[in-house]
């Protein structure tokens, strides 16, 4: 079993498609541990212990440096049993850069979903960007995290049409149903042990 430990920072639906995916037995090799919050008032800390039953906690920022956050959220993990020999870590909407000593503890066993096709759009306001860009298509990336923002290992993408009219709402809306197919999919590749890292290509097995 890989235990799961999903960071959220506020509405958490993509943290509920995986919990329900894991509930109605599609990922059977998925324990989810713990959801983790930066922000006390995150939605998604009620649905996860409310509807899944799942330890939440919350971890506030103030007056920590990043650093040092982030050895609070290790700490945190480990303390629930998600480590890097037996876990996966989540990014579900989880709006903080992580630093670099939290991606070396957890090197390639942590997960992220942007609302772009990577390399496209990266950082915030993803959905604003392909539309003042004016790309017809865009879509959603689930990817490993690497040092940079946005720019690990790419596992898989999910494309929706960007329409006349669009605005930012429209389209995050369309891009957020296919994350929620595309986190869960990806999170089960991974507690199948079916995704190789060689460099920066994800493989399939
Ligand atoms: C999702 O659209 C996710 O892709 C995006 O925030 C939203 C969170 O929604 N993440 C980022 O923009 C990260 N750069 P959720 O809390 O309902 O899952």
């Amino acid at each position: 079993m890989i235990n799961l430990g999903i960071l959220i920072s506020a509405r958490g639906s993509n943290m509920d498609s995986i919990l329900a995916a894991i509930k109605a037995g599609r990922i059977p090799r998925a324990k989810p541990q713990i959801v983790i919050s930066n922000n006390a008032d995150a939605e998604g800390l009620k649905v996860a212990s409310e509807k899944y039953g799942v330890s939440t906690k919350v971890i506030l920022s103030e007056g920590l440096k990043r650093q040092d956050y982030d050895k609070k959220m290790i700490a945190a993990l480990e303390e629930a049993d998600v480590k890097p020999d037996n876990g996966l870590v989540c990014l579900a909407g989880f709006m903080r850069i992580i630093s670099p000593e939290f991606v070396r503890h957890f090197k390639m066993k942590i997960l992220n979903i942007h609302p772009a096709l990577l390399p496209s759009f990266p950082g915030l306001h993803a959905q604003k960007q392909a539309i003042d860009y004016g790309v017809k298509v865009s879509g959603c990336t689930v990817h490993f995290v690497d040092d940079g923002v946005d720019s690990g290992p790419i596992i898989l993408q999910r494309t929706v049409p960007v329409v006349e009219g669009d605005s930012e709402e429209t389209l995050a809306a369309r891009i957020l149903e296919q994350e929620h197919q595309a986190y869960p999919e990806a999170v089960k590749l991974f507690t199948e042990g079916r995704l190789k890292v060689e460099g920066r290509i994800a493989h399939q097995l």
